[in-house]
């Protein structure tokens, strides 16, 4: 049974399709069965009832092309008809044009044609009225209208709801398609966003890491001979600083992976880690300062590894931009708002270039992303800063207290720091 139903649903469909291509053959039958019902009654009326059949039902055949046009082609063979005498069959077809301008037009057009339609009834039940103008004509008036108005009303009322319906699965299948193409564009935003994002990351462990080794290397070579502590010093830094490499790189992997477990065992760095970060730095050769004020507090998720990423890659830039005399300062303000990370040095400052590279870019994209911004450039007084201020107002996280004891004792350290730096 089930079988013999998808059948006939299937051939339905089939005929439905057929049908919804061929509009002019199926009205040009349309328009055949209504002329046989007009001439059917011709045989007693005067000859115009030929052409007068003809108007009324050939526009049906074209209904679905031009409506309007063809509603006035037949009204104005109704109105014809009304000079020279009495309804035929074929008078239906005014309705069906009627039923296609208000299925396929602006109601505007629908409800003239509908009052065209009454107008053209009522004069018809005066003009045709056996006895002429008289006594029974209210009556008359009347029973017409009710016949004349009703099926009007019903022709027009039946196309109105079709075009209302059309209507109402049109903006479905618009709403569907938006929805759709809307999807499609966050997935493309979404993806491009997280692109930059691995981008980022990518540029800031690998130009860090790199270039401490690159320095560390460049300092055991020279110190190899004359003083091999110093150089078997530079190459542990060297292998240390490949192995965290490796380690970043593998937990970057392991996200881009989806390995969400392995990824979450090696933590992302924060102002936590600004330490171990300072001291590579320092065993590069680089004399570093380091400032904190305010009292610190939780920062948002991410915008730890945000602060972190802007330290890292100033100094980066310094070892590679300032030349080899510069040191640098590195301070950490939390003010009531926010928290601003300032790196500065004192070395030969050039102005960036609008094609230089993708670090002081991915630092801008990546502290925007918390709604923080960044300033970089040289300074006034010769040298070069950076300066981010992330949002972080105070009072936004509960969990404070425990990272404010952590904060303030890394502050004791880096105040130590501060004093021994190179
Ligand atoms: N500390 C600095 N001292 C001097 N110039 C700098 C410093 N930091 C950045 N710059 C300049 O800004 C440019 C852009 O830096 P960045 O976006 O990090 O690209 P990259 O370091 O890959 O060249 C650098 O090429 C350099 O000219
Ligand atoms: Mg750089």
């Amino acid at each position: 049974v089930a079988g013999l139903l998808c059948a006939y649903a299937e051939i339905m469909a089939a005929i439905y399709a057929w049908l919804g291509r061929h509009r002019v053959l199926v009205d040009s039958f349309l328009a055949a069965v209504l002329a046989v019902f007009g001439l059917a009654a011709m045989l007693h009326q005067p000859w115009p009832y030929v052409p007068i059949t003809l108007l009324l039902v050939a526009p049906v055949a074209i209904r679905r092309q031009i409506p309007t046009t063809a509603f006035m082609i037949a009204a104005v063979a109704g109105l014809w008809q009304l000079a020279i005498g009495g309804p035929t069959g074929a008078d239906l077809a005014i309705l069906v044009l009627l039923y296609t301008v208000a299925a396929y037009r602006p109601r505007r057009q629908s409800t003239a044609a509908a009052a065209i339609c009454m107008v053209g009834g009522c004069v018809a039940i005066i003009v045709w009225s056996p006895d002429g103008p008289g006594a029974k004509l209210i009556m008359q008036l009347l029973v017409g209208g009710v016949l004349f108005g009703g099926s009007t009303l019903s022709a027009w009322v039946l196309g109105d709801s079709m075009r209302y319906r059309r209507g109402y699965y049109a903006a479905l299948e618009d709403r569907a398609a938006r929805l759709e193409a809307e999807r499609d564009a966050q997935a493309k935003v979404a993806t491009a966003a997280e692109r930059a994002r691995i981008a980022r990351e990518l540029h800031d462990i690998i130009a860090h890491h790199v270039s401490v080794m690159v320095v560390q290397a460049d300092g055991a070579g020279y110190a190899l001979r004359s003083d091999p502590v110093r150089a078997e010093m530079a190459i542990k830094a060297i292998s240390a600083t490949g192995r965290q490499a490796l380690t970043e790189m593998r937990r970057l992997l392991g996200v881009l992976r989806g390995a969400d477990e392995q990824a979450q065992m090696t933590p992302v760095p924060g102002i936590g880690e600004l330490r171990e970060l300072l001291d590579q730095a320092r065993a590069a050769g680089l004399a570093v300062s380091y400032t904190l004020s305010g009292v610190p507090r939780e920062l948002p998720e991410g915008a730890g590894l945000a602060a972190y990423r802007v330290v890292q890659e100033s100094l980066t830039n310094t070892r590679k931009h300032a030349g080899l005399a510069a040191s640098a300062a590195v301070t950490l303000r939390y003010e009531p708002d926010g928290l601003v990370v300032e790196v500065t040095d004192d070395g030969v400052a050039s102005l960036p270039a609008d094609s230089a590279g993708h670090g002081l870019a991915g630092m801008r994209e990546r502290i925007e992303m918390y709604g923080g911004t960044v300033q970089a450039g040289p300074l006034p007084g010769g040298g070069f800063g950076v300066r981010a201020r992330l949002p972080c107002p105070l009072g936004a996280t509960a969990a404070g207290a425990p990272a404010m004891a952590d904060a303030l004792a890394d502050a004791q350290v880096a105040a130590g720091w501060a004093a021994g730096g190179r």
